[in-house]
């Protein structure tokens, strides 16, 4: 029986950056991984593929519309087969890229799956490994919708919305989360007529609805169709395709529509079966996610939990904290997350990024606050690359201290940092207002929204 400190399973963003973190702190560390490829979900078949997509097929997208620079493109083709490619090359040398990391940081990779038979014992296959401490890295995967079979040919996971070879005619998704709009998004861009059908009557829920209302105008612009209000019941496949019956929420009435692909895109379920947890009497609460405390133990000691398998945001980036503050806390340090400064985004065009509360929250919190907020059309640097679409908007105590921000545009995603460290810092709209911002550039709306809180902006 090989001895470890720690065995992280699962090499995710969570588990591979807190077996190196780990290891750099001075811990003898395994990672346990089972896909056959490091990286988990976000590597493989999450954020890194889709976003090789979204830049290709926004190159795409980009030279049917030059007409207003004065430029004329000739035939455009599209290589489909030749796009995947370089999206898979890009997977493979990131996937392989952790590879080298755990060697030149000393942490083990043990291929296959584990499971924890007892406290301080991870089994592999055939072996047995002790460690002092396990950490369960073991991620999330797309939740099923009850009768819908995901067959990733007609019925599509964003695993399969990653692969297709051919864009279909007609893509109905289901869901305008984070993933909906991306892989919408992706598609459309590369020639489906993409329809997006959500439950509720809004788009990006969790999202401050002004912003996700601008983003669903923009995204309306560049073609998505939202059918909101809509529930998926039923896929028939025939012989021309699918048919799909919709449920209208509230109103018990029924509709069809008619798909030659659907994706599914309504969320994420913790993965945590296959580990033993119920054998060992770690508490799981009622949707699936493992219980932690503050330090990431579970109710067994010596069993910790991060990322996606634990209530909290799926993000990469929470989980890669997660992982970060757990392993300084088991090897005696003082790790600690702030979630209320997670940012998120969405990297459509235009991008939505977010970080802290919502208007909606405040107020239905009874929060006092001051909001400021500055549309992109009156950016000048906007102005000149024609990105003007969206706003940025933040919400902060009467005393200026931020307690929200929200971007729609082109590079919100950049464009939040700077609001985050903000945040993290404890910094005022004012303090973030009398910041020097270059000129021309999409941060002065950062700078200006400040403004506009304190009832001061220049160019609105
Ligand atoms: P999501 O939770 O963002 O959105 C799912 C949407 O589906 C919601 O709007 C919901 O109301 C709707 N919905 C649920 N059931 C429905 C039904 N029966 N019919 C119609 N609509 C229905 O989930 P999504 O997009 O699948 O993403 C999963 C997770 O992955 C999220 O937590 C997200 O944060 C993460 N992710 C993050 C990315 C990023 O940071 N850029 C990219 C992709 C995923």
């Amino acid at each position: 029986m090989s001895a470890y400190d720690l065995i992280v399973i699962g090499a995710g963003p969570g588990g591979y950056v807190a077996a190196i973190r780990a290891a750099q702190l001075g811990l003898k560390v395994a990672c346990v991984e089972g896909r056959g490829s490091l990286g988990g979900t976000c590597l493989n078949v999450g954020c890194i593929p889709s976003k090789a997509l979204l830049t290709s097929s926004g190159k795409f997208a980009e030279l049917t519309d030059l007409s207003s620079h004065g430029i004329s493109v000739g035939a455009i083709n599209l290589d489909l087969g030749t796009l995947m490619a370089r999206k898979d090359k890009i997977v493979g040398d990131l996937t392989k890229g952790i590879a080298f990391l755990f060697k030149k940081n000393g942490v083990d990779h043990i291929e296959g799956w584990a499971n924890i038979p007892a406290p301080g014992q991870v089994q592999v296959g055939d072996d047995t490994y002790s460690a002092t401490n396990i950490l369960v890295a073991t991620g999330s995967e797309p939740t099923a919708l009850s009768g819908v079979d995901i067959d990733e040919v007609d019925v599509l996971s964003s695993t399969g919305a990653l692969s297709l070879d051919a864009a279909p005619k007609h893509l109905v998704v289901i869901g305008a989360g984070v993933i909906g709009l991306e892989l919408g998004q992706v598609w459309s861009r590369l020639g489906s007529r993409v329809t997006i059908v959500e439950y509720l009557d809004r788009i990006l829920p969790g999202i401050d609805g002004e912003i996700a209302k601008l983003a669903q105008r923009a995204l309306s612009k560049r073609g998505l169709k939202f059918q909101l209000g809509r529930a998926l019941k039923s896929v028939e496949k025939g012989e021309h395709g699918l048919t799909l019956t919709l449920d209208r929420t509230g109103k018990d009435t029924e509709e069809q529509i008619e798909a030659d692909k659907v994706l599914i895109a309504i969320g994420r379920r913790p993965v945590t079966r296959g580990l033993g947890l119920e054998k060992l009497g770690v508490s799981v609460n009622a949707s699936g996610y493992i219980e932690v405390d503050e330090t990431f133990q579970t109710s067994v000691p010596g069993i910790f939990a991060i990322g996606d398998c634990v209530p909290g945001p799926m993000l990469a980036h929470k989980a890669e904290e997660d992982g970060v503050a757990c392993v300084e806390i088991i090897a005696g340090e003082h790790g600690h997350v702030d979630y209320n400064t997670v940012p998120g985004v969405v990297y459509t065009d235009p991008e939505v990024a977010s970080v802290g509360q919502t208007e909606e929250a405040l107020k239905e919190a009874g929060t006092n606050y001051i909001a400021g907020k500055f549309a992109f059309m009156a950016n000048s640097r906007a102005r000149s690359t024609g990105e003007t679409d969206g706003a940025v908007k933040v919400l902060a105590t009467p005393e200026g201290k931020i307690l929200g921000a929200h971007i729609c545009g082109a590079h919100g995603g950049d464009l939040i940092a700077e609001l985050v460290l903000a945040m993290t810092k404890g910094a005022t709209v004012e303090q973030v207002a009398r910041t020097c911002h270059a000129h021309p550039a999409m941060g002065e709306a950062v700078k200006e929204a400040c403004l506009d809180a304190l009832g001061r902006a220049i160019h609105a």
